[in-house]
C-alpha cells in the first residue's frame, strides 16, 4: 500500500464537513448505509450528519492495466504535474496518469528534460498524488537517477514510492538498464520502460528525431521491448517511431505499448497535457492533437486584466469590503 492509501474501511458516514473534503471529481456519492438497529436504538444521530461519502473509486493497478490489453481496451494516458491538472484527468477517466520528466521542458523552462532532479520530479508527484487519484500514478525517474548503477536506480525508484506516493516508475532505455528494471520489479515496484525516441538521449541523437527508421534498428527495438517484458515490465512507452513498428511490437509483446508518435497500433495513447491543452509556447510535435486552445484563453484573461486595472475598471464596489 503506498504513502497516500487510505483506509478502504473507513467509515462511510461522517459529517458533511467531511464530504466536502473528501469529495472528488467524477466520483459517485453511494447511499448511506443503514445503521445497525442496536446503534439505531442507542443514540439515534441528527439526519444532517448522515451524509453519505463519495464511494471508494476502483484503484487502477499494474496487473489491471495488463488485463486492458488482454480484453482488447484501449489504455488512456496523460501527464500531469499538479493537484488541479491530476483531478481533472482523473475525473476524464485517464488509467494512468504520468508524472513526466516533462516537467523540465513545459513547466520549469528548461530546454530538454536533462537538468530534471529527483527532487523536482518528487514535488511534483506529491502534488499529484495529493489528488488521490483513481489512475495508476508512474513517476518519470530523471536523468541519471538510475543510469549509474542498480543500487541507484532501486533507491531513487523506492524514494517515488515512498516519498512521493508513486504507483509505478518510468525509466528510459532497453538493454542498458534491463538490471535495475529486474531489480526495481522485483522488490515490488512496478515499472513502465520507454524505447525509440527517448528524450534523455536527445544528445547523442542530436535532436528531436524520429527513431528506428531502418530495418536494423527495428528489430534492435523489438528486441529490446521483448527483453523489458522479460524482466517484468508492466508496460512500454513507445515514442516517435514509425507507425508500423509501433504495430509490431504491439502485436509481438503480452504486455500493453503506450504510444506518442508511434502510430494507432499501439495498445494506448499519451500526450503531454500541455501539448494536449495547446498550453505549450512554439511548435509543437506533428503526433499532437490540439483539443484546446489555452494559451489563447489564458493571454486574452491576463490581457483584460491588465486593461481593467490600468483603466480603473478592476475592482467594482461589489468585488470590495
Ligand atoms: O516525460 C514525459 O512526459 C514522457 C512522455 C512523453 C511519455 O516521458
Amino acid at each position: 500500500m503506498s504513502a497516500r492509501r487510505g483506509n478502504p474501511r473507513a467509515a462511510r458516514v461522517r459529517s458533511a464537513g467531511a464530504v466536502r473534503r473528501g469529495a472528488r471529481a467524477g466520483s459517485t456519492p453511494a447511499p448511506a448505509p443503514a445503521a445497525p438497529a442496536s446503534a439505531r436504538a442507542a443514540a439515534p444521530a441528527p439526519a444532517a450528519e448522515l451524509t453519505p461519502v463519495p464511494a471508494p473509486r476502483k484503484r487502477w493497478t499494474a496487473p489491471a492495466i495488463i488485463e486492458l490489453k488482454r480484453r482488447g481496451e484501449p489504455i488512456a494516458v496523460l501527464t500531469a504535474y499538479d493537484y488541479p491538472t491530476a483531478l481533472l484527468a482523473d475525473a476524464a477517466g485517464v488509467e494512468i496518469v504520468l508524472v513526466g520528466d516533462s516537467l523540465g521542458t513545459v513547466v520549469l523552462g528548461h530546454e530538454t528534460t536533462l537538468p530534471v532532479t529527483m527532487e523536482d520530479v518528487l514535488h511534483h508527484l506529491r502534488a499529484v498524488t495529493r489528488a488521490r487519484p483513481a489512475a495508476l500514478v508512474v513517476g518519470d525517474m530523471p536523468f541519471l537517477s538510475y543510469q549509474a548503477s542498480v543500487e541507484d536506480a532501486v533507491r531513487n525508484a523506492g524514494r517515488f514510492v515512498q516519498e512521493g506516493g508513486a504507483d509505478a516508475v518510468k525509466l528510459e532505455g532497453g538493454e542498458r538498464v534491463a538490471d535495475a528494471v529486474r531489480r526495481i520489479v522485483e522488490i515490488g515496484i512496478p515499472v513502465m520502460g520507454h524505447l525509440g525516441l527517448t528524450p534523455q538521449s536527445v544528445l547523442a541523437f542530436g535532436g528531436y528525431k524520429v527513431q528506428a527508421r531502418a530495418e536494423p534498428e527495428q528489430e534492435r527495438l523489438l528486441r529490446e521491448a521483448h527483453r523489458l517484458e522479460e524482466c517484468g515490465c508492466f508496460s512500454i512507452v513507445l515514442e516517435g517511431i514509425p507507425a508500423r513498428l509501433g504495430a509490431a511490437a504491439s502485436r509481438e509483446l503480452r504486455i500493453p505499448t503506450i504510444g506518442i508518435g508511434a502510430g494507432p497500433g499501439c495498445d494506448g495513447q499519451v500526450l503531454v497535457s500541455h501539448d494536449l491543452l495547446g498550453f505549450t509556447q512554439g511548435r509543437t510535435p506533428k503526433f499532437v492533437r490540439r483539443y484546446a486552445d489555452l494559451a489563447g484563453v489564458v493571454r486574452d484573461a491576463f490581457t483584460r486584466y491588465v486593461a481593467d486595472v490600468k483603466a480603473r475598471r478592476f475592482p467594482a464596489d461589489e468585488e470590495s469590503y
